[in-house]
């Protein structure tokens, strides 16, 4: 069953109007936080909250504000990653398009949490139609005295611009991301430094997921030991699924920290299209390793539980795999992906996912054998580790799984070399 608490208004007529936000108590926890609260009291809620980020790496989001410097004198920026290109990952674009002041309302208790007077939203090109929502949000807001200078009648200031991106996945990556959003080609940078002390512009800056922010308005609200308790110890709070696939219901679902996931297909999402068997599950976003069936019985949807499971949370982005499915071509069809999406900066990514893309075709086309599954092996941990962000371990990871835990189906698409003759 779901818990519906970033996702309770979307089914609201008019959802997306201030007045609808207004009633329902939008902008009480700005408002509380500004009057009532120190920017310290704020970190330190959210850090008692056990939120974690929800753009795929799961890093406690309270300790990462943490790191942004009290005294610098230089200005910081607040930048909230809205470029959600993750394979099978759409929970940001539901969040902005229905419910998008509490969105505005997350970043600027960020902003005044972290000292900072400018919020920039960087948003995917292709959701340009949210663009026109965000601005009328923040329009709306603005009217009202939530956005601007001296919010709720404070001296705290504070604008928030929406910035288009042009439609790469790395992008994402939140250092390419503030490339991107300098004006910059967007490769990775070098980290260390990270953002919280050198980000946007050298300055400290504190990069979100859309989904992060969606949550501490109700943290402030209600406290951060309320919100922790909605979840597990370490995985705080409610969290989107997307769930895609052969379900019967596929869609956004919000549930509690720690939710089974077998539970999550069978009765929140109406179970497998067909009657069909479950074969097979990408639980977190595609950059991250396959599940078998046996694997998902006992998985719960924690960033602890789903390790422990043999895969990761990521993103939330569960796509969902009957007994029909070809997991090699699952996997072809995601280096494809990973190939086009390669930035091209470092060698091991550029050129070992384009060599790994050459052998997949190949033994799509029927030509392979199973020295081409050697190869695909012995490339798969010259790229992991290896490359300049975590995009190269990202490619591998589906294909290594899928290889260790589904080896019939590639080898059903390749022809038996002889091994060399001993001297
Ligand atoms: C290749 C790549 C793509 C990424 N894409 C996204 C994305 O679309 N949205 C997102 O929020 N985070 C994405 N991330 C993660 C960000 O780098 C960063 O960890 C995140 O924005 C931090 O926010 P959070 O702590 O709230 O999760 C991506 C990371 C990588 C390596
Ligand atoms: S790992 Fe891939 S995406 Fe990341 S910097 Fe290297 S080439 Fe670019």
């Amino acid at each position: 069953m779901q818990t519906k608490l970033l996702t309770k208004r979307f089914e609201t007529p008019n959802s997306r109007s201030i007045e609808t936000y207004l009633a329902d108590g939008g902008y009480t926890g700005l408002r509380k936080a500004l009057t009532t609260m120190q920017p310290a009291e704020v970190i330190e809620e959210v850090k008692k909250s056990s939120l974690r980020g929800r753009g795929g790496a799961g890093f406690p989001t309270g300790m990462k504000w943490g790191f942004v410097p009290v005294n610098s004198p230089k200005p910081k920026y607040v930048v909230c990653n809205a470029d959600e290109s993750e394979p099978g990952t759409c929970k940001d674009r539901e969040l902005m398009e229905k419910d998008p002041h509490q969105l505005v309302e997350g970043l600027l208790i960020a902003a005044y949490a972290l000292l900072s007077r400018q919020v920039f939203i960087y948003i995917r090109g292709e959701y340009w139609y949210l663009i026109a929502i965000l601005e009328q949000a923040i329009a709306e807001a603005r009217a009202q005295g939530f956005v601007g200078k001296s919010i709720c009648g404070t001296d705290f200031d504070c604008e928030i611009v929406v910035h288009p991106g042009a439609g790469a996945y790395i992008c994402g990556e939140e250092t390419a991301l503030l490339n991107s959003l300098e004006g910059y080609r967007g490769h990775p940078r070098i980290k260390p430094p990270f953002p919280a002390v050198a980000g946007l512009y050298g300055c400290p800056t504190v990069v979100n997921n859309v989904e992060t922010f969606c949550a501490v308005p109700h943290i402030v609200v209600n406290g951060g030991d309320w919100y922790r308790g909605l979840g597990t110890e370490k995985s705080g709070g409610t969290k989107i699924f997307s769930v895609s696939g052969h379900v019967n219901r596929p869609g956004n679902y919000e549930v509690r920290m720690g939710y089974p996931l077998k539970q999550l297909i069978e009765e929140d999402c109406g179970g497998i299209r067909g009657g069909r068997k479950l074969k097979a599950v990408i639980p977190g976003g595609s950059s991250v390793p396959i599940m078998t069936a046996e694997e998902v019985e006992q998985a719960t949807l924690d960033y602890e539980g789903m390790v422990k499971a043999g895969s990761m949370l990521g993103s939330g982005g569960v796509i969902v795999m009957d007994e029909t499915t070809d997991i090699f071509m699952t996997t072809y069809n995601l280096i494809h992906f990973y190939n086009h999406e390669s930035c091209g900066w470092c060698t091991p990514c550029r050129e070992g996912t384009d060599w790994l893309l050459k052998l997949f075709k190949k033994i799509a086309r029927g030509e392979g054998t199973t020295a081409d599954l050697d190869t695909i092996k012995r490339l798969c941990p010259n790229i992991e580790g290896r490359s300049h962000c975590p995009l190269g371990d990202a490619a591998v990871w589906p294909i290594t799984s899928a290889m260790k835990k589904f080896p019939e189906d590639f080898l059903k698409h390749v022809k038996p070399v002889a091994a060399p003759a001993a001297a």
